[in-house]
């Protein structure tokens, strides 16, 4: 199948980025992110989770955050939400999007969400049907898609079966997360394939951590199979508070050079996008985890 002539790049760095740091984010550090994203041309920048303070404490202030931010007209801006209460402090928050997050394993939604997969699923259809009426939109994720931190391989069917669910409820978008990085192209390609036999194609994103070095080869593999859609997080934040070694999701500026080396229309602009990273990496003490980023910066010096 032929590369998308233009992809929709989906900036998930505030969320996923910033849900698993060990140094507390303020507030305003937050909004001055996320405003510097949508500044950057992305279309969506997801800003954070309405989910229980004493799991993710990080997300604790994602109200504020909401309050603060310069919503840019026709930029979405989604939060996580677990379950109604979720939902309530969301709408509360003027948000127009949500998503709800399930997993192809049965270990990780115990582990990240404190029930089982089909508890979840009854759980999220509630919200979804709740959020649709109020007129929200909402995402779905699936989580483990190649792969799970406590039983190891995962069968595209059980991701298949998840992702149809969460289409039936009314999520307009399934997106496929390699929770641990731990895919490889081939067997990538194999899971979008038997997903897509349940879930629309153009329907489907995919969301790969970069843990074993392997989320470029993904994305492109992901690209032959026809996806149009694709997670990232600037600067390469990220990691999941419960998959123990899931390193951070692969890196907004090096999606953005591959694609725009391919002539893959985005409307994202690269040098605003990597001083974004270079902003909340200062903050963090650290070197971007993005090598386009730092090959940018030698050039410059
Ligand atoms: P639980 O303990 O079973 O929930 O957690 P509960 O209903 O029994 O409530 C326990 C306490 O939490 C109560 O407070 C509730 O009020 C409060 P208490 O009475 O003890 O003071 N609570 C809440 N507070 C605020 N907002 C809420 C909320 N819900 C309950 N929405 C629950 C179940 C789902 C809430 C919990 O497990 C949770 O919050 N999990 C979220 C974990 C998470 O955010 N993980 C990271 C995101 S997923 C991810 O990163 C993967 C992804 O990137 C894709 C990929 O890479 O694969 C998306
Ligand atoms: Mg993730």
């Amino acid at each position: 199948m032929p590369i998308p002539a233009r992809v929709k790049m989906v900036e998930v760095g505030p969320r996923d980025g910033l849900q698993n740091e060990a140094k507390t984010v303020p507030v305003e550090v937050k909004v001055a992110l996320i405003d510097r994203l949508s500044m950057a041309g992305l279309p969506v920048v997801e800003a954070g989770s309405f989910v229980s303070p004493k799991w993710v404490p990080q997300m604790a202030d994602t109200d504020r955050v909401m309050a603060g931010i310069q919503r840019r007209p026709g930029v979405s801006y989604p939060v996580l939400v677990p379950n109604l209460k979720g939902l309530e402090g969301a709408l509360a928050a003027g948000v127009e999007e949500i998503a709800v997050f399930g997993a192809a394993s049965e270990s990780f939604s115990q582990r990240n969400i404190n029930c089982s997969i089909a508890e979840s699923l009854e759980r999220f259809g509630a919200v979804t049907k709740a959020a649709l009426a109020r007129g929200l939109r909402v995402r779905g994720y699936v989580s483990c898609v190649l792969g799970c931190p406590y039983e190891g391989a995962i069968e595209p069917e059980a991701v298949a079966v998840v992702a149809q669910r969460l289409f039936a409820d009314g999520c307009y978008e399934i997106s496929l997360g390699d929770t641990i990085g731990i895919g490889t192209p081939g067997r990538a390609q194999a899971m979008i394939r038997a997903v897509a036999q349940a879930v629309p194609l153009d329907r489907l994103a995919v969301h790969f951590h970069d843990t074993y070095g392997q989320a470029l080869a993904n994305i492109l593999a992901s690209l032959e199979c026809g996806i149009a859609v694709v997670d990232s997080a600037v600067a390469g934040l990220g990691g999941c508070p419960y998959a123990k070694g899931a390193s951070g999701n692969v890196a907004s500026e090096d999606v953005l050079f591959m694609l725009d080396g391919m002539g893959v229309a985005t409307g994202v602009d690269l040098s605003r996008l990597a001083q974004a990273g270079r902003y909340i990496s200062d903050f963090l003490g650290r070197t971007p985890m993005s090598k386009v980023s730092n090959a940018l910066a030698a050039r410059t010096q």
